[in-house]
């Protein structure tokens, strides 16, 4: 019976109307970087006529209007900046004190409603489409435009977006003039903030010219690739949701199949034909085997790729293809978390997405390079604080072996922001590297209330509809509350208040508990005296604010609970704005246990010594004390040896066994010399010292890496430090360093890590320059597109310069 019922559904499909018309071309999708040769200029959303004359132009009385507005397409932009994504134009602009918490938590940056002059953003970029290309469908996607964007082409409204943090894409095809110049515009517009921590404005993330055929695969969601592990085989299922756009019904075939990481096919699908109606949407499903999978993990972060292809008429009309893992989550009450069923402690941190020098438009290179810098320091978690993160960064996770708690933006199911987590996780859900959810964070109106419940059991049902291979939780800073959000969360996220876990474990015992928020602890990395001029905290494990712990307090709990599950430290690097304790001339937060620039704090080798098994050996301070000379100071040693003996110049001052989870201190009356630590780790002696140095002398640069390529985008992070005669790193010093590019590539952004400082992230073309922080700067060098080399140079008054050559290929 079954049978017949297919015949008859071949005959009918042959009867249809091809897909493809004859004559038009057979490629199959392109996904187009469109990031390049945008021009740029602030408007203003308090005067119309600096607004480009947008609000009384009268542009939605009819379609395609456009009345003398920025939006017409013969518009001159010549004097308009020229930019490239991502780009972030409030990096750029000067920090200014405000009596004002918004402000405050923004970074004291001049933006928002206090400031229209700086809060609306134009963007317009000329490109054309070959008219052999007509008769596909254009979409344009935007991976995150902060925020409230609007987008024309040719003098047509396509659509807005209110968003600061989500990825979205619009149909294009009917405005496109193939063959001719087009233009496309975008306002974007940061009256409205989302945050309470910087956010930056305008295309801060790529964009991309997506085509395709008629009959499609959907860009949310169009592939979702999932695996169930058993018995040594992956039994992975691959759904395809495919649209027709065209004017015809369609009659085609769904194929698929796996190919592991080279290209080699391991596994294929079933040939599924299938039939469409004008404008519906179809979801198939196809099934497979892989025998004994390669499994994702932290340490082989291994990827499958899914293939799969529409056909029609013998030709393939659209084709996908996504990467995902195999392996397997679980979470147990009274176990804790499994990864590939092995007991995983959760190492995690949440981060903003900002970094030094660039604000919120990062180079993909930056992703991988903070993922790498967290791997170092034995993080195996991170937390997309408070929305959703760029893809870019859950490649980096992807494969570089990192687990991710991907968070949307607010906890409420209104049906825009129902729409947002919907979006994030069809983007989001073949990504190897998330094993949760995170419905919201900290809503203090709703998390306890009915109304908070309803909107948990809402988003919690759209996940496990979305993705039913994975879990939500919401990070609640309500201490032992059983109320609202937290009466239907699968896994209980304690933000903070970990002091009643037992209590609230032992009243919960099937609710597993994870630390979604945790530690807080402020330090200003090289500084050892709390400043409250100057904003400084001291680079000790000791301050923190009323809600929050030293990072030792919170590690402790964690690890002698089996049940909870660990947790995300606050904050993996620090971020512009919520200056926390002070405020300004502080500008940016102090949680980070690294800097704004990636740079260490002391208790970064904390976290070090107890999540690596490397062998750690940390002291601190440093010894350039000039001026305390036989005064105390209190020398702290973060390591994971079993004993450590400190001496001063040689002499003992004395030896202490190393407790776990701990660190040691010595207060020690200063002498200029040489301080060493020796310590004794199962037998193995290890060493390690710190020195008094002189003065700087030269300066050294040490770049991510040495070969970029030579396509515009690619970047590669320079750290520069001082060292005195004898090669010594100089770790007070404050120099002012100047920077210049010979060749083919551009100094997009430079830091310090200093949290007090008001110096430019963004300069001038040649007037480049950075202050040393405790003894360091970063620069960010965008690659050029002319294959050679390039060279970038450091100077200062005083000291030696230097020449670092770079090769572009
Ligand atoms: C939490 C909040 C974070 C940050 C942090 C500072 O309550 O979720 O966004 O504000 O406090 O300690």
């Amino acid at each position: 019976m079954k049978n017949r019922k297919f015949h008859f559904c071949v005959i009918l499909f042959l009867s249809m109307i091809p897909v493809v018309a004859s004559g038009q071309k057979q490629n199959t999708r392109s996904h187009q970087n469109f990031d390049a040769n945008w021009k740029f200029s602030l408007g203003n959303a308090a005067d119309a006529k600096r607004d480009f004359d947008y609000g009384i132009g009268n542009i939605f009385s009819k379609s395609g209007e456009t009345a003398g507005t920025c939006i017409a397409t013969d518009f001159k932009d010549s004097t308009w900046a020229n930019v490239r994504l991502p780009h972030d134009w409030v990096v750029a602009l000067p920090f200014q004190y405000v009596k004002n918490d918004d402000i405050d938590s923004h970074g004291y940056k001049p933006v928002g409603a206090l400031f229209p002059q700086n809060s609306i953003g134009w963007y317009r970029k000329t490109f054309t489409v070959n008219k052999a290309d007509s008769g596909k469908r254009y979409e344009i996607q935007f991976d995150g435009i902060y925020r409230d964007s609007k987008v024309w082409l040719n003098g047509y409204y396509i659509g807005g977006h209110s968003s600061g943090y989500n990825s979205f894409a619009f149909d294009i095809t009917d405005f496109i003039k193939f063959g001719k110049s087009n233009v496309m515009v975008v306002r974007a517009d940061a009256t409205q903030s989302e945050g309470w921590f910087y956010e930056g404005a305008g295309i801060y993330r790529h964009a991309w010219l997506n085509s395709y055929n008629n009959v499609h695969f959907k860009t949310a969601g169009g592939l979702f690739a999932h695996a169930e592990v058993a018995d040594g085989k992956a039994q992975v299922k691959i759904e395809a949701d495919i649209e027709n756009r065209g004017i015809n019904a369609a009659a085609a075939t769904l194929y698929s199949y796996i190919t592991d990481r080279d290209g080699k096919i391991i596994a294929k699908g079933k040939q599924i034909p299938f039939t469409e109606a004008i404008r519906e949407n179809k979801l198939l499903v196809d099934e497979m085997t892989i025998i004994n999978p390669r499994l994702w993990s932290l340490d082989d972060a291994y990827l499958y790729r899914a293939v799969s292809l529409i056909k029609a008429n013998g030709q393939t009309i659209d084709s996908i293809n996504v990467k995902f893992g195999v392996r397997t989550f679980k979470f147990d009450s009274e176990k804790g978390f499994f990864l590939n069923g092995k007991p995983l402690k959760v190492q995690g941190v949440s981060c903003h997405q900002d970094h030094a020098g660039v604000g919120s438009a990062l180079p993909d290179e930056l992703q991988y390079y903070r993922i790498r810098l967290l791997k170092e320091m034995g993080v195996n978690a991170y937390r997309t604080t408070h929305n959703p993160p760029t893809p870019e960064l859950l490649d980096a996770c992807d494969s570089l072996g990192m687990l991710v708690m991907d968070e949307t933006r607010l906890l409420t199911s209104g049906q825009e922001y129902e729409q947002q987590y919907r979006d994030l996780i069809l983007r989001d859900r073949n990504h190897a590297s998330i094993f949760m959810w995170s419905i919201g964070n900290e809503e203090y109106v709703t998390q306890r209330t009915d109304i908070g419940k309803r909107i948990a059991q809402n988003q919690i049902l759209l996940q496990q509809q979305l993705d039913p291979t994975r879990t939500s939780t919401y990070a609640a800073n309500m201490g032992n509350v059983y109320r609202g959000v937290n009466e239907v969360i699968p896994v209980r996220g304690f933000n903070y208040n970990l002091l009643g876990i037992d209590a609230y474990h032992k009243e919960h015992p099937l609710q597993p508990i994870i630390g979604t928020e945790v530690a807080s602890t402020v330090t200003t990395r090289s500084i050892y005296v709390k400043d409250t001029v100057r904003a400084y905290v001291p680079d000790y494990d000791v301050t923190f604010p009323s809600w929050a712990s030293t990072a030792e307090t919170w590690w402790k709990i964690a690890d002698a609970r089996p049940w909870f599950m660990g947790g995300f430290a606050w904050t993996g690097f620090d971020y512009r704005g919520e200056p926390t304790p002070y405020r300004w001339p502080n500008i940016n937060s102090h949680f980070g246990i690294m800097d704004m620039c990636g740079f260490p704090k002391n208790v970064y080798y904390y976290y070090q010594s107890w999540w690596t098994d490397k062998d750690i050996l940390h002291i601190a301070p440093h010894w350039n004390w000039k001026g305390k000379e036989g005064k105390p100071i209190d020398v702290w040693v973060n390591t994971n040896a079993d004993d450590v003996e400190l001496y001063l110049n040689g002499k003992s001052l004395g030896k202490k066994e190393m407790p776990r989870n701990s660190h040691l201190v010595w207060t020690v009356n200063y002498e200029p010399g040489k301080l060493v630590a020796v310590a004794h780790k199962k037998g193995k002696v290890i060493t390690a010292k710190v020195e008094t140095t002189g003065a700087p002398y030269s300066i050294v640069l040490s770049p991510s890496k040495k070969i970029l390529t030579a396509n515009g985008e690619d970047a590669v992070v320079i750290n520069a430090s001082v060292v005195d005669k004898n090669g010594r790193e100089v770790p007070d010093a404050l120099n002012m360093l100047h920077f210049d590019i010979k060749g083919d590539a551009q100094i997009i952004g430079v830091g310090n890590g200093d949290p007090s400082s008001h110096e430019a992230d963004k300069c001038l073309p040649g007037q480049w320059q950075r202050s040393l922080f405790g003894g360091k700067a970063q620069l960010i060098v965008l690659s050029g597109m002319q294959a050679g080399s390039f060279t970038v140079v450091a100077s200062g008054a005083g000291i030696k310069s230097n020449q670092l050559p770079i090769i572009q290929k």
